[in-house]
């Protein structure tokens, strides 16, 4: 049992969430669909996972692609200009190729000319990590400006002739601009993260990498796809999301009843269910959209935050705690008051 680290304290001038913005393809791949491809049942994923539909890209549609939909919007809605972007950090466990980065694609793609970055690498925790990251350019005055792309083409690593993979998964991407904050703007408070990697076997994708290249036998054994052991994963996540939830609110003081809306990373509805209910969170301060997206990893928490303030459960002055599992294992947590 590893210690918690002391606290990583944000420190620097205050910064916050100036925009958010989210991008998902067209084209729905529905339990239905997938009844037809694998043996499974609509009855058997809605009971286990809480997931009805998914977004799914059209072939030759690209994480980059999503990313930049999302990205545009989100700069537009903060009322700056591309070249007002100083950083760009790009949270994503299917970036378009190994190199070029898909900061550098996504920079290309909108102009932000001005721009430095990269992209993170933490799966289901990118989004809550890139989110920290970038907040501490913003807070020590290197940036006024950086943009979060959390986004991923799950479809294209997933196996879809494995059902106990091939129903978790969707498409999608969201963006955040995060600026520096003035007095009436919300605030990116405190966070935490960890990394636990003895639980790399959990969930992987084996080959393609540097350790099993990609060869005719790596295809034949469907090495490229993602792996998971879903027991292990869920049980970890469970405790996990609590754990560093508690953590984030007791070093700040704060109760359950002080959160004002609880986003978890969408990987399961019972992870979410389980966690909020061993946290003590009011359910009704949860959001759960896992239904419509299934799991888009890094794009998750931005799509939940979105469909949070569309349906009025998320307003200006809000203290809101996110929280993610990944691969990895990554785990992460942001406390942040809601400007908008
Ligand atoms: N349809 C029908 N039956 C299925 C399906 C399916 N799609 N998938 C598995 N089953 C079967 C299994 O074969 C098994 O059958 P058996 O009992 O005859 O062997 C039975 O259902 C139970 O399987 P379990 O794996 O025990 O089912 P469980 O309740 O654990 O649910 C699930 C599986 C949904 C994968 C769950 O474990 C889970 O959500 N795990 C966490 C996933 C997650 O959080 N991933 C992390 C994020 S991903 C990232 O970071 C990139």
């Amino acid at each position: 049992m590893v210690a918690p680290r002391t606290a990583p304290r944000a420190g620097g001038r205050p910064t916050t969430i100036k925009s958010l913005a989210t991008y998902v393809p067209p084209r729905l791949l529905t339990n239905a669909d997938l009844e037809k491809m694998v043996e499974t049942s609509d009855e058997w994923i809605l009971q286990r996972t809480g997931i009805r539909e998914r977004h799914i890209v059209d072939p030759g549609v690209a994480t980059s692609d999503l990313g930049k939909e999302a990205a545009v919007k989100a700069i537009a809605k903060a009322g700056l200009t591309p070249d007002e972007i100083g950083f760009i950090v790009v949270g994503t466990v299917t970036p378009d190729m190994f190199f070029p980065s898909t900061a550098c694609l996504i920079q290309e793609k909108i102009g932000a000319h001005r721009a430095w970055g990269f992209d993170l690498s933490a799966a289901c925790s990118a989004f809550t990590y890139s989110l920290t990251t970038a907040s501490q350019f913003v807070a020590n005055g290197a940036y006024d400006h950086a943009l979060v792309v959390g986004a991923d083409v799950m479809s294209s690593i997933i196996d879809y002739k494995d059902r106990s993979t091939c129903v978790l998964f969707g498409d999608g991407a969201g963006a955040v601009v995060v600026s520096a904050a003035t007095d009436g703007d919300g605030a990116i408070l405190d966070f935490e993260h960890e990394i636990d990697g003895s639980g790399g076997p959990a969930l992987c994708m084996p080959a393609g990498g540097s350790a099993k290249p990609s060869s005719h036998e790596t295809i034949d054994e469907r090495l490229h796809y993602v792996k998971q052991e879903g027991q292990t994963v869920f049980k970890f996540a469970v405790r996990k999301t609590e754990e560093i939830s508690r953590r984030l609110l007791d070093r700040n003081g704060l109760g359950p009843g002080d959160i004002d809306l609880f986003v978890s990373h969408q990987a399961n509805r019972r992870i979410i269910t389980s966690a909020t209910e061993k946290l003590g969170i009011d359910p009704n301060k949860v959001i759960i959209n896992i239904e419509r997206f299934g799991n888009t990893t890094a794009a998750t928490i931005p799509l939940a935050l979105n469909d949070a303030v569309c349906s009025g459960k998320l307003k200006k002055g809000d203290l809101v705690l996110l929280a993610s599992v990944g691969a990895g294992f990554t785990v992460g947590a942001v406390l942040l008051r809601w400007g908008f």
